[in-house]
C-alpha cells in the first residue's frame, strides 16, 4: 500500500467512527513493547511508520522526547488530535520510512511498529534504523509473523510481507552494526483479547508477532 491508500484507509475509518471515541488501531502500544521498553531510561526516541501515534504518544507520556514519522498526511492528522487529547507534545513528521533522514541526529530509542514492507524495502529500513542509534540506544521492532497465517488472526495475508526472525535478524547486518548486537529476536504470542493490534477484531483469540532489539 502507498501513502494515498493509506490516507483512504485512515480517512474512511475517521468517517466511518465519526462521533465515536474508536481509532483504527489500539490507543497504546502492545504488551511486549511496554514491557520491553519500560527499563529503559526515557532520552531520544524516533517512531517510524507512527500512524495514528499510539507508541509516539505513550512514549512522550512516559518521559520520552518523541520524533514520530508516517508517510500518510491522514494518518499524522489523527496523531495529532490524539496527542492533544493526551496532552503530550510529539514532534509530528510526515515522510517515507524508507528515505527520512533524521539530519545528524541520533536516538536512544528507535521503534518500528507493524511496518510491514516488500523485504527490500524493510532492510533498508531497519539497517538505517540501526545506524541512528546512539550509544546505549535501542532498536525495537514489532510485526505480525508469517506464522501467524496459520493462526486466523488479523493482519496482511500476503507473505511477502511478513515477518520471521530470520528476516529481522538479517536485515541488520552485522556488517553494519558496529559495536551494536542483536539481544532478543523471536516469534512472540499475542492474546489479542488483552492485547489487540485492533479494536474490534474477531474470531482467533491469539496472534503471533516477530520481535527485534538491537542494543547499540
Ligand atoms: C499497521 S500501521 C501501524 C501504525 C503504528 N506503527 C502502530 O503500531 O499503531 C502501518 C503504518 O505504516 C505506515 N507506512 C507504511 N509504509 C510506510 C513508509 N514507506 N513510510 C512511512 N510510513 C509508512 C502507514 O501509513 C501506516 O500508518
Amino acid at each position: 500500500m502507498d501513502a494515498t491508500d493509506w490516507d483512504t484507509r485512515y480517512r474512511l475509518a475517521r468517517e466511518a467512527q465519526a462521533g465515536q471515541a474508536g481509532r483504527l488501531w489500539s490507543a497504546v502500544p502492545a504488551q511486549i513493547v511496554q514491557d520491553t521498553v519500560s527499563p529503559f531510561t526515557p532520552g531520544r526516541a524516533l517512531d517510524l511508520a507512527t500512524g495514528d501515534g499510539r507508541n509516539a504518544i505513550w512514549l512522550a507520556g512516559h518521559g520520552w522526547t518523541v520524533t514520530a514519522v508516517d508517510f500518510s498526511v491522514e494518518a499524522i492528522g489523527e496523531a495529532v488530535k490524539h496527542a492533544a487529547a493526551a496532552g503530550v507534545a510529539v514532534d509530528w513528521q510526515v515522510g517515507d520510512a524508507t528515505t527520512w533522514d533524521p539530519a545528524g541526529e541520533t536516538f536512544d530509542l528507535v521503534t518500528v511498529m507493524y511496518l510491514h514492507l516488500p523485504e527490500s524495502a524493510l532492510r533498508v529500513v531497519l539497517a538505517r534504523a540501526a545506524a541512528w542509534l546512539s550509544p546505549g540506544g535501542h532498536l525495537v521492532v514489532l510485526g505480525h509473523d508469517r506464522a501467524n497465517l496459520e493462526t486466523g488472526a488479523p493482519g496482511p495475508t500476503n507473505r511477502d510481507i511478513l515477518y520471521t526472525p530470520v528476516l529481522l535478524r538479517s536485515s541488520v547486518d552485522p556488517a553494519n552494526l558496529g559495536a551494536s548486537r542483536v539481544v532478543r529476536c523471536e516469534t512472540i504470542r499475542r492474546d489479542l483479547a488483552t492485547d489487540p493490534e485492533a479494536p474490534g477484531d474477531g474470531g482467533a483469540t491469539f496472534a503471533l508477532d516477530t520481535l527485534l532489539v538491537v542494543e547499540a
